[in-house]
Formats: C-alpha cells, sequence, structure tokens
C-alpha cells in the first residue's frame, strides 16, 4: 500500500508547505514525505521546527523497521524535508496546510502572513477540528482555493481525513485534496462544514460527559477508560484520548461546539475547564487525566 501511494506521489512529485510543527503539523509532513512528496515545514522558531524534524526522521527510521518504506526511500524522505522560519520558503508550495493552535485568530493571522507570499493557485487548507472553513476561507483573497483536511492523531496511524469544503470552495480544489490525501495512504472522507464536522461532533461531547462522569464521582479515571475499552472495544478511554489529543485542544473544541451550535448540550465541563487552567493538558505535559512519564 505505502509503496504504490509513494509511486503515485513521485509522479505528482507536489511541494507540501506545513506550518505548525507540533503534534499534528509534524505528523502530517511524516505521512507527505513517506508518500514522496516535498515538505516544507515552518513553525515560529528554528527550536519548535528542529524538535519537529527530529520526531519525522525518528518516524521515518520506524518505518523502515517496520518495512513500510526501505532505507534508500527513509533517505530521499528525509532529502526532501526542509524547515523554516520564514513565510516566503513557503512561495513555490502546491499545498499549504496549516496545523497551529485551534483559534480563529491565530489561524487566520498566518494565513494573512503566508498570502502574499503565494500565487493564487496555491491550494491552503487548515487541519482545524472545529473552526468553520467557510469563515476561515473568507479571511483570505483565495476562498475558492481553501478546504480543511482534518487528519487524526496520531497522523501515521490513523485512515481517516475529513476533507471539508468551505461554501465557497471550488470543486477542484476539493478533487485536489481528496487526491492529495490518498496520495498519503489516508482515506478521505467528505464532510459538510458544520461546527466539529463529523468526528468531533460526535468524539468531543463524549469525551466531555466522560469527564462529567469522573467529576461527579461515578467512577475514577481508569474505572471511566475500562468501561469504554471493555464494554465498547474502544482502543483507548476517552480519558486517555483526551490526554493524547491534548485537554486544551478538547476544550477549544467544546467551546466551539457550545458557542456556534447555541446549545447546552455542549457545555464543556468544569472540571475540563479546570485541568486546563492548572496547565494539566495531558500527555504533552506529563499530566492529564492520568500521568505520563518525561521521556
Ligand atoms: N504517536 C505516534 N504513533 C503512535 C502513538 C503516538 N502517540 N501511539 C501509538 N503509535 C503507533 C505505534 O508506534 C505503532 O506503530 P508501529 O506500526 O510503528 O508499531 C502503532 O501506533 C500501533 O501502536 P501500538 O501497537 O503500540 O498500540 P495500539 O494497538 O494500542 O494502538 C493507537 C495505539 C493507534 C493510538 C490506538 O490506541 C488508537 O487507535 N487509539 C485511538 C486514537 C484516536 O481515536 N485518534 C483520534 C483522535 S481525535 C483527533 O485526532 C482529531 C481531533 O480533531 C481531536
Amino acid at each position: 500500500m505505502e509503496g504504490e501511494n509513494h509511486e503515485a506521489a513521485k509522479a505528482q512529485n507536489h511541494l507540501v508547505g506545513v506550518i505548525g510543527a507540533g503534534q499534528m503539523g509534524h505528523g502530517i509532513a511524516h505521512v507527505m514525505l513517506r508518500a514522496g512528496h516535498r515538505v516544507t515545514l515552518l513553525d515560529v522558531s528554528q527550536d519548535f521546527v528542529a524538535a519537529g524534524a527530529k520526531r519525522i526522521a525518528k518516524g521515518l527510521a520506524r518505518d523502515v523497521e517496520k518495512e513500510r518504506l526501505t532505507e534508500e526511500q527513509r533517505l530521499q524522505a528525509i532529502a526532501r524535508l526542509k524547515t523554516t522560519t520564514i513565510f516566503a520558503d513557503l512561495a513555490t508550495a502546491d499545498f499549504v496546510i496549516e496545523a497551529v493552535t485551534e483559534k480563529f485568530e491565530v489561524k487566520a493571522e498566518v494565513f494573512r502572513l503566508l498570502e502574499p507570499h503565494c500565487p493564487p493557485e496555491t491550494i491552503f487548507a487548515s487541519n482545524t477540528s472545529s473552526i468553520s472553513i467557510t469563515r476561515l476561507a473568507a479571511a483570505t483573497a483565495r476562498p475558492a482555493k481553501f478546504v480543511g483536511l482534518h487528519f487524526f492523531n496520531p497522523v501515521p496511524v490513523m485512515k481517516l481525513v475529513e476533507v471539508v469544503p468551505g461554501l465557497q470552495t471550488a470543486p477542484e480544489t476539493v478533487e485536489k485534496a481528496i487526491a492529495l490525501a490518498t496520495s498519503a495512504g489516508k482515506t478521505p472522507v467528505r464532510v459538510n462544514d458544520f461546527p466539529g464536522f463529523v468526528s468531533n461532533r460526535v468524539l468531543m461531547p463524549m469525551i466531555n460527559e466522560a469527564v462529567f462522569c469522573l467529576m461527579e464521582g461515578v467512577a475514577d479515571a481508569a474505572g471511566v477508560d475500562n468501561v469504554m475499552k471493555l464494554g465498547m472495544n474502544h482502543p483507548m478511554g476517552p480519558l486517555e484520548l483526551a490526554d493524547l489529543i491534548g485537554l486544551d485542544v478538547c476544550l477549544d473544541i467544546m467551546t466551539v461546539l457550545y458557542e456556534s451550535l447555541r446549545d447546552p448540550k455542549y457545555r464543556p465541563c468544569p472540571l475540563l475547564e479546570k485541568m486546563v487552567a492548572a496547565n494539566w493538558l495531558g500527555c504533552k505535559t506529563g499530566r492529564g487525566f492520568h500521568q505520563y512519564p518525561k521521556s
């Protein structure tokens, strides 16, 4: 499967800009490189991009161990990766995928800084998990060339990409986004632009309800997780999954659902808010609903 994608992508040989070298951004860059594309990874500091590149290198080495790539393909993939902190370095990209903080203002500012450097045909995509693609597209001068490309964590493992056209997105842009996701070995599912799309409209209220269960003493964290793992066959319990996603991200998404759908059923659980206030954000800070040794 990876071999076929690799060959298909090489024929297209896209240059993909990825903005944000964090959990999602480095994963997106990894799968694009693995598929044969060239990638320029941008973040605000040299330290951030270096950390992202290190994680990508580790992931590609793992791909060789698992025989998803040959050693030669790994070396070629590494050679196709460039890192930068300068928007002008994305000027020749065919696609730019933004994966920064889940705040409208931050994302809009990224596209405002990027836009002058890219020709009108460059496709801009956002990996947002819940913010309106229509609204983000409207913040750019190329709304017809703007699309949502929502990847899932851990990106190298999860098959799904939600492809989300905004109201203004041209059909050709959607087709190109679907082709890019497919070339990266993903299964794109087209979803209309509503808060949380399908994934987080369903997932986040479940996680939020699990936090209410914990807060109200229905069970402890291990108990809540075990019920969902052993009783529903979920690969991870909802609290464990919240720790993997990041509690700040979960809260941001619940807030978007609550504010945009204006329905009290999406009210973020006060315990989730409190944990974010304490900076107990899950795996990335070493403490969330569970504890994670620093590695
Ligand atoms: N980061 C990167 N890779 C990871 C990882 C992580 N945090 N955790 C596991 N993996 C990799 C492992 O390295 C392994 O890869 P190899 O093939 O190279 O060995 C592979 O995943 C399988 O891992 P394991 O066999 O160790 O563990 P597992 O079978 O328990 O699977 C899991 C781990 C894939 C994470 C599984 O528990 C799972 O599917 N969990 C649910 C994940 C999920 O729901 N993700 C969606 C979150 S929502 C989202 O991302 C979108 C949003 O908008 C919030």
